[in-house]
């Protein structure tokens, strides 16, 4: 896996358990599609690594789509959950 993928890899999964874990202990009411929005990155994630794309430049084309998917993600849907753990008790 290229550099720029085991990054985004690394950085998204972290990202990822920290709001599924808070997703699940305040049982936040949008948490399915938000649960299923992370499964498909990590799919599109695995896909790019097991895939037998060989040429580096379609590599980093991809990694930078999926880095501006993941800029996406986290100033859409996860402000909602943002919005959501700061109104509780647990923030
Ligand atoms: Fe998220």
């Amino acid at each position: 896996m290229g550099a720029v993928l085991t990054e985004l890899h690394r950085y998204a999964e972290e990202h990822f358990a920290i709001e599924e874990a808070y997703m699940e202990v305040l049982a936040f009411p949008e948490r399915a599609p938000h649960f299923r929005a992370h499964e498909k990155f990590r799919a599109e994630i695995a896909a790019i690594s097991a895939s037998s794309m060989k040429d580096p430049a379609v590599r980093e084309l991809t990694a930078m789509f999926l880095r501006e998917w993941l800029t996406r993600h986290i100033y859409g849907i996860d402000k909602v959950l943002e919005a959501f753990i700061l109104e509780s008790d647990l923030k």
